[in-house]
């Protein structure tokens, strides 16, 4: 396998860390951009040696900064770009698209800019397609653009856009579309299953949410990292590819817990109304705390549509393997549980 020089955005989050981690054991030479405030805990010490001759060296900038990022592009090959703000609610919600639209359009500049780069792989979410309300969505679903439950979904799917544009104008880029994402690595508010989780084995979560048809795609992190190395390595400039997994109802994610940890299941239901009353005492309170909230009224009208997709063309052209939610969450509880974080 050729090793290659990469660059990671968003490489002190919770996908970026395990994809810096993956590719470093690969043996590339793994550039993890991250901010000087970023929580670089994550990521393994620059002075490890990979056993396949991994290299890992930490960039500092931020994806709103071009000349950081054009300079940590230098001698790099391919640029996987992860970096975004990643929140269902924002007290401000102008602060999304400097970030999320503006850093891939910087990313594209540098791109232009550094002139070593091969390929770049674009990290877009299944917000950027759209809800799927009684159907089954792929790869050829363009955002509507009429109504968005979030800044976060508006901001994703405008960079969607930029990024497509960017692929007809003869780009090398490789746009790839997690569902939810959940495993091991780190918890930060994008890390939701496990928030969910810690919610429902301290006792905090009673009921679950939405109907048994409002079905979400759920992602294995892990599952998710080797997609974006097998973008890297075998997809097709220009195309966009589902990173998704099982499509499930919060009810059928809580039983597979319940069944996994031979827990009680949630016998109920939490009427919507009582979660828009939660949603909002929820946000005043993080207005005080400064705290992301677990539910906001824009994370309610996420809960009131449905977000299902076929990752059959990853499967096709990615070799692309998700993983079924039994499987994965078999290992996130444990997980969770050895690290004192719910208790069963
Ligand atoms: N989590 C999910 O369920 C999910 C689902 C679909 C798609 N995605 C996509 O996957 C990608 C990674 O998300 P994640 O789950 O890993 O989220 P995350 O844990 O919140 O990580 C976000 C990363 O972006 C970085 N970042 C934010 N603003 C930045 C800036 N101005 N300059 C440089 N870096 C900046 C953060 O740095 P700091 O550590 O300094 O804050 C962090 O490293 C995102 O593009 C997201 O849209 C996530």
């Amino acid at each position: 396998m050729e090793k290659k020089v990469v660059l990671v955005t968003g490489a002190s989050g919770y996908l970026g860390g395990r994809l810096c981690r993956a590719l470093f054991n690969s043996g590339h030479h793994v550039k993890a951009f991250v901010r000087r405030t970023s929580d670089v805990s994550s990521l393994t010490p620059p002075t490890d040696g990979g056993s396949n001759g991994g290299t890992l060296e930490l960039v500092y900038g931020d994806v709103t900064d071009y000349q950081s990022l054009l300079q940590a592009c230098s001698g790099c090959h391919v640029i996987f770009h992860a970096a975004a703000l990643v929140e269902h609610w924002l007290p401000d919600p102008s602060r999304f698209f400097p970030v999320n639209v503006g850093g891939l359009k910087n990313v594209l500049q540098a791109y232009k800019e550094a002139g070593t780069i091969e390929k770049i792989v674009y990290t877009s979410s299944f917000f950027a397609l759209g809800p799927t309300d009684g159907y089954v969505a792929d790869e050829t679903q363009i955002h509507p653009g009429k109504f968005f439950c979030t800044e976060y979904e508006k901001s994703k799917a405008i960079a969607d856009k930029v990024a497509l544009d960017a692929a007809s104008e003869g780009l090398p880029i490789v746009l790839v579309y997690p569902g939810v994402i959940y495993g091991p690595g780190k918890v930060t508010t994008a890390n939701t299953v496990a928030n969910i989780m810690i919610e429902r084995f301290n006792g905090r979560l009673p009921g679950y949410t939405g109907q048994a048809n409002d079905r979400c795609s759920f992602s294995h992190v892990d599952d998710v990292v080797d997609g974006h190395i097998a973008a890297m390595d075998k997809g097709k400039p220009g195309e966009r590819y589902l990173l998704t997994g099982q499509n499930a109802s919060l009810k059928e994610v809580l039983d597979i817990a319940a069944m996994i940890t031979q827990t009680k299941k949630p016998s109920f239901g939490i009427p919507i109304f009582i979660l828009e009353v939660y949603g909002w005492i929820s946000v005043l309170l993080s207005k005080i705390n400064g705290k992301s909230p677990l539910i906001s009224p824009p994370m309610v009208r996420v809960i009131k549509h449905q977000w299902s997709y076929s990752c059959d063309k990853a499967k096709a052209e990615l070799d692309y393997h998700p993983r079924s939610l039994k499987e994965g969450l078999s290992e996130v509880l444990p997980w969770l549980k050895n690290l004192g974080l719910i208790k069963y």
